[in-house]
């Protein structure tokens, strides 16, 4: 390797997402743990990441799964304690694995101390939240106090029969918007984050982090059409309950204490105000590239059908926004979206190979989602065994997130692995489990799935051109995916066919084959 000296971890590294409740059940209940995870390490060092982000760990009612938080500096009873935690930030450290946790500054638990607090307006924490008073309409009837609704559907305004007043709760009720217009917010939710900064974690992933400022006025939101979805939260410009001028300030000023601490960073969860696919919000969410967020979330590979000339179009796009000095991040699967095995591959093995090698050698941070790397697949869900609110409420137009939150398939037996055979794992295992998707299965194949993510995370170690190489998109047949990487008198050449059938090499005009992946150097 000759790029040692400037090896940074977040840029040159790949992070792999874990969702904590299915990574591995150590302690035999049914739900994965931190002491799962730590029992793993080995095997993400054998895999090759650089990081893990851990979905919240914190103390939670669980109405959201960990993303409506009652305690941020405790970690929550289902996943161990802290001495478990700190067990698994040393040992991962040790291997040199980097861990970042998964913070929630938009909204808190209805059973945090803060918004009791507030609810009953003691301690000084009234405004803490969003309260509005209620609209007045015909005959006196009680109004909302605008249009704005939640993500989990309904209102985002719940009435307070204490208060007699209406709180605001982007997603569920359970789960109440604080007021980032109060400054005792901002301090007291970055002592939270510099708590676990102090104990040596590499940063955080933010969620819905442009959510965190709402318009000054409340103003409602305009209305659009939106045809693929049937929330009505969907049939709105989310131009005043999301996006607003000052969060950019909230994010320098968190820039700011998060530099004192030695290579750490942010990625946050940004949504624009419209869809899903419009970079140029995420990227806005760099600053100049060095003073905001260290990286950005752009969704739009999540939205993609498997098209060469979709993805170079959605490729070429995020790089022509990024700032100048800002860098780039891809992801094809998370907690909250169908898996790529399933909406992109279709179960496809080669499908899944090109998407690997393209996540694995494009410009910027990878980020791996658990059981990407063995392509497990989203699993059907029926209404008894769903535990997502969203899908509850949706089912089964829209099943909701379980169906990719499934345990993750290490062995080909009975509890997958996952947990003993005779416990109830949280979400049932996919069947695909007994056809050969398992770490298990696929670490004696080497021309598994498992073993194309390990080489390529491997590759990457060994070649500078693919982590910190400048990249040209190639002309090509557009079922062609073709790209240069170069760095320091070093090439790689990617060439990708999405398509079952032969086409044209852009190298020496020869057939690739279908689905055909090549990899040269130079
Ligand atoms: C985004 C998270 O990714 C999702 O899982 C969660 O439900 C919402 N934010 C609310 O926190």
């Amino acid at each position: 390797m000759t790029g040692q000296e400037d090896y940074l971890w977040w840029k040159h590294g790949v992070v792999y997402q874990i969702y904590p409740r299915s990574f591995y059940d150590a302690s035999g209940d049914g739900t994965g743990d931190l002491a799962g995870i730590c029992a793993k390490l080995e095997y993400l060092a054998w895999l090759g990441v650089d990081a893990i982000w851990l979905s919240p760990v914190f103390d939670s009612p669980m109405r959201d799964f960990g993303y409506d938080v009652r305690n941020y500096t405790d970690i929550d009873p289902l996943f161990g304690t802290m001495e478990d935690f700190d067990r698994l930030l040393d040992e991962a450290h040790r291997r040199n694995i980097r861990v970042i946790l998964d913070l929630v500054l938009n909204h808190t638990s209805d059973l945090h101390p803060w918004f009791i607090d507030s609810r009953l307006r003691r301690s000084g924490r009234d405004d803490w939240y969003i309260w509005a008073d209620a609209k007045r309409g015909v005959g006196g009837t009680r109004r909302r106090p605008n249009n704005w609704r939640a993500a989990f559907g309904g209102s985002a305004w719940s009435w307070d029969t204490g208060r007699k007043q209406y709180y605001l709760h982007l997603f569920l009720p359970q789960q109440p918007d604080l007021n980032w217009r109060n400054p005792e917010v901002e301090k007291a939710m970055f002592s939270e984050a510099r708590f676990w900064l102090e104990k040596g974690v590499d940063g955080f992933r933010l969620d819905v982090i442009n959510y965190i400022v709402k318009d000054a006025r409340l103003r409602s939101n305009p209305y659009r059409i939106h045809r693929t979805f049937p929330r009505r939260h969907d049939q709105q410009n989310h131009m005043y309950d999301r996006n607003q001028p000052e969060t950019h300030s909230v994010l320098k000023r968190f820039r700011t204490m998060l530099d004192v601490y030695h290579e750490t960073f942010t990625v946050g969860e940004i949504y624009p105000n419209e869809g899903v696919r419009e970079p140029a919000t995420s990227a806005r969410y760099l600053g100049d590239g060095e003073d905001e967020l260290h990286l950005a979330f752009d969704f739009s590979l999540l939205e993609l059908p498997f098209s060469a000339t979709a993805f170079r179009q959605a490729l070429e796009t995020w790089y022509r926004v990024l700032p100048e000095r800002g860098w780039p991040c891809h992801v094809l699967s998370n907690h909250d979206k169908s898996r790529a095995m399933t909406r992109l591959c279709g179960g496809s093995v080669e499908k899944a190979k090109i998407l690997a090698t393209l996540l694995l050698t494009q410009r910027g941070t990878p980020f791996m989602y658990y059981g990407e790397e063995i392509g497990m697949q989203d699993r059907f869900m029926k209404k008894s065994e769903l535990q997502d609110p969203l899908g509850k409420l949706y089912w089964p137009l829209f099943q909701g997130r379980d169906p990719a939150r499934t345990p993750m398939q290490w062995e080909t037996r009975r509890g997958g692995g996952f947990c003993a055979g005779d416990t109830v794992p949280w979400l049932p295992l996919h069947e695909s489990l007994w056809k050969g998707c398992s770490v298990s299965e696929q670490q004696s194949d080497p021309d598994s799935l498992l073993f194309c993510y390990r080489s390529l995370l491997l590759r990457r170690r060994s070649r500078d051109e693919l982590t910190r190489g400048n990249l040209t998109f190639l002309p090509s047949h557009p079922d062609v995916l073709a790209y240069r990487r170069e760095y320091a008198g070093e090439a790689s050449l990617i060439i990708l066919n999405f398509s079952k059938y032969q086409r044209p090499c852009p190298e020496d005009g020869n057939d690739l084959t279908g689905y055909e992946i090549r990899l040269t150097e130079s």
